[in-house]
């Protein structure tokens, strides 16, 4: 037995994934699945636990100071589990990633101004620059052999000039794809020839799956550190992410003053339990845990895919990375109503909707399997059940 096997009733807890289950999705919370919100229904590793533990014990609860070993912490991670030098002046600490885009939006645009996102992507890129005043430019994906490419040339043809940046979903939410170097290498020039500031989201980083390599986007090519903003975080890989803590690395001096100017604007410094916990799961102790995660994680998705792909008409795509799959029901020949109707009152499973990823999402549901086996079996057989007419 896993330690991820464990079922931990999240039920009146204040989880948005358990507990808005029935508001949201009408999906009833006695024998409903929530395989919605990207968290984890898994308790994060026994170093996080005993660094909460010890503010506990210590009972005081006052303002933090001297971030040396956070910074330390995030340092020593980036270089030995991703090979990347990390300069610690380069860090600022937001409150988490959502957080982190909005702030540079908000630093490297103007009102009306437009960011490119490749679509379908994690939709609240999109609510952050709608909510901003900035027009979000959709240039789509492109589905080749069962996964998502990327048209540099239709994407210049559809350039305005009015486009002031790009973000990066790396690895990619909702489609898995770990963006190979060559790939990589075309978003930064692209980014070069339409002269606009790449931020890379790389949160799910540290969930790829055996037999591919995440590259972070910063060892691709020097000349994309003059107008890079790299962003990771601890809260998807160790399951924190009510610590709502996230890093924004910047490489380009140049850069920084006016990210550092925008977060003293809005008057933020990091909340003491986040960097406590970020700072005790960037380890080895940390390390270990995540290489069992994934592990366990890659069970659960050969096990989903292989019940969702044996169903006429749904098709899982072939997820590289993170614990999120993303099903496409084109080929059932069903409306939208009718197929989330049957995984929402037939199988009693909360999937995350496909539209609002964006263009290019409107036949999927994402499904999150990072929950004990059991229930990842359970809802393989309730969606076989629930598509029987179609065996
Ligand atoms: C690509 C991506 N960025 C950011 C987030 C959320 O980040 P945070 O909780 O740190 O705001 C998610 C959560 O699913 C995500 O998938």
């Amino acid at each position: 037995m896993s330690r991820f096997d464990e079922e931990i009733d999240r039920f009146g807890t204040h989880s948005v994934k358990w507990d808005m289950m029935e508001k949201i999705y009408g999906v009833p919370a006695k024998d409903g699945l929530s395989m919605w919100v990207a968290d984890m229904d898994f308790r994060p590793p026994a170093c996080v636990q005993d660094a909460l533990q010890g503010m506990l014990d210590h009972g005081v609860y006052g303002y933090y100071g001297d971030n040396s070993a956070y910074l330390d912490a995030i340092c020593w991670w980036m270089e030995n589990r991703h090979g990347w030098t990390v300069d610690p002046k380069s860090i600022f600490s937001t409150h988490g990633l959502v957080n982190g885009t909005a702030l540079c939006v908000d630093t490297y645009t103007a009102p009306g101004e437009g960011v490119v996102l490749f679509t379908p992507v994690y939709h609240a890129f999109a609510r952050v620059i709608h909510a901003a005043g900035r027009e979000v430019v959709e240039c789509p994906l492109v589905q080749n052999g069962g996964r998502y490419e990327m048209d540099f040339d239709a994407y210049d043809a559809q350039m305005t000039g009015n486009e002031r940046m790009v973000i990066l979903c790396s690895p990619h939410n909702p489609g898995g794809r770990v963006w190979t170097r060559a790939e990589l290498k075309g978003v930064a020039e692209f980014a070069r020839r339409h002269d606009l500031i790449l931020v890379s989201d790389e949160i799910h980083h540290d969930l790829v799956m055996p037999g591919h390599e995440h590259i972070p986007m910063a060892l691709v090519d020097d000349n994309v550190l003059e107008r890079l903003v790299m962003m990771t975080a601890t809260s998807k890989t160790f399951n924190i992410a009510g610590s709502h803590i996230g890093n924004v690395i910047i490489p380009n001096e140049s850069l920084r003053a006016p990210f550092a100017a925008k977060m003293a604007a809005m008057g933020m410094s990091a909340n003491s339990f986040g960097l406590f916990m970020a700072t005790a799961a960037y380890s080895p102790a940390g390390a270990e845990w995540v290489d069992e995660l994934v592990g366990y994680l890659d069970g659960n998705r050969k096990i989903f895919d292989a019940a969702v792909n044996s169903i006429p008409g749904l098709a899982s795509m072939d997820m590289q990375s993170t614990y999120l799959a993303w099903v496409d029901f084109e080929g059932t020949g069903m409306t939208r109503e009718e197929f989330t109707g049957r995984v929402q009152k037939d199988a009693r499973i909360a999937a995350n909707l496909g539209p609002t990823f964006g263009a290019g999402g409107e036949s999927f549901l994402r499904f999150n399997y990072a929950t004990p086996r059991r229930r990842v079996i359970e809802a393989g057989e309730r969606l076989q059940k629930a598509f029987g007419d179609l065996q």
